[in-house]
């Protein structure tokens, strides 16, 4: 087993390009997170089977169009990449600002957005970069409609954007509670009524897949809107499923686990996983070390997180024409933690 550097304390920024961010450093991260533990691992080979199946089979959306929101970076960005090195053009749609001041981590820049952009273009793909808010129905149609104009077709619809905050019920103000539903659930609402309408005028059928989460899984304390707007995506993707299946358009919902972006990497998600995993910080901010400690022993695959290019084989998946025949279904990817839960 190979030595890892020491975890790092949180950055100023969590969104700052992290060595974690790369597949190596996850591996020997969590490597040397299990042989703190005293245990021993083989995640190597699991893990870079997802490579593997990218590498091995590429052209799974040759000739595809994708829309994707929430572009700018994280899970977005990984799913926008992945179905460029699949063969899929691009539009990724990103508020690249801050959507509500109730968030505790730094909001998404252009910058991100556009470096999205150079990765998708890196695989030879074309890609459009749109800055604009989900919770905007009209931007997302003026969006649709350049679609059209320079891609002529739509065959995949991502309803990823989100934003996460924590309050307890008793203590919530108003704005928590609409700013985490109006973005999680309406727009994502809001992303299916303004693209959808393309899939179903190309008539070649299509792809939706709609980003929920484990806190759509089950009670989340301290983060009730979060949750609340999660089971929300649930009933909208079986509710459109039923809708649109009529047209091949299968709609079904990716279950990330706990995922290494901006969203997690600070303090206030840190502190949370740690009460959730039963534990409380020593210090604020909690060091990683300690928050990977807290997270390693319930968590199944024995990591303490996951990468955002860990869900991309089963977006990819979803949005083949493989799975022209899954809708109003879920595909968790939470490195064994949906066996906590039905
Ligand atoms: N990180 C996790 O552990 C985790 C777990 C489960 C589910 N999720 C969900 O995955 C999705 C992506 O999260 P992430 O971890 O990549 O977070 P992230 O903060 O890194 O990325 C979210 C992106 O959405 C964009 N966005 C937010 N509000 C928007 C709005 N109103 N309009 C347009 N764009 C907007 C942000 O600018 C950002 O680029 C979210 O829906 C999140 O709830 C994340």
């Amino acid at each position: 087993m190979t030595s890892s550097p020491a975890p790092r304390e949180l950055p100023a920024d969590p969104s700052a390009a992290s060595p974690l961010h790369t597949r190596r450093a996850a591996l020997r991260q969590g490597a040397a997170a299990l042989a703190g533990l005293g245990l021993s691992a083989t995640i190597a080979p699991a893990a870079s089977a997802e490579e593997a199946v990218l590498d091995d089979k590429p052209g799974r959306l040759k000739g595809k169009v994708a829309v994707v929101t929430g572009a700018a970076r994280g899970i977005g960005r990984a799913i926008a990449v992945a179905f460029a090195r699949e063969g899929a053009d691009v539009m990724g749609i990103d508020i690249a600002g801050s959507a509500s001041s109730i968030t505790a981590y730094p909001a998404a820049t252009m910058d991100e957005l556009e470096e999205t952009g150079k990765l998708v273009k890196g695989h030879g793909r074309r890609f459009i970069a749109v800055k604009a808010d989900i919770r905007d129905l009209d931007a997302l149609k003026k969006a649709a409609a350049q679609v059209t104009e320079k891609f002529s077709r739509l065959d995949i619809i991502v309803a990823n954007a989100g934003i996460q905050g924590f309050k307890p019920l008793l203590e919530m103000e108003d704005k928590h509670w609409h700013d985490i539903i109006d973005v999680n659930l309406t727009g994502a609402a809001n992303t299916l009524r303004a693209f959808a309408p393309l899939l179903v005028e190309g008539k070649s059928g299509g792809r939706i897949i709609l980003t929920s989460s484990t806190q759509g899984r089950h009670g989340s304390k301290n983060a009730s809107a979060y949750a609340a707007s999660k089971w929300g995506i649930y009933g909208l993707m079986k509710s459109a499923a039923l809708e649109l299946g009529e047209h091949k358009i299968t709609v079904n919902a990716l279950v990330p686990g706990l995922i290494d972006t901006a969203m997690t990497r600070n303090a206030t998600r840190w502190t949370e996983a740690m009460k959730e995993a039963g534990k409380q910080p020593s210090k604020q901010p909690p060091s990683e070390e300690e928050v990977i400690q807290a997270q390693l022993p319930h968590m199944p695959l024995k990591v303490p997180w996951l990468k955002p290019e860990d869900l991309a084989p089963a977006a990819v998946f979803l949005a083949s024409d493989e799975a022209a025949m899954v809708s109003g279904s879920s595909y968790d990817v939470t490195a064994g933690d949906t066996a906590h839960f039905i």
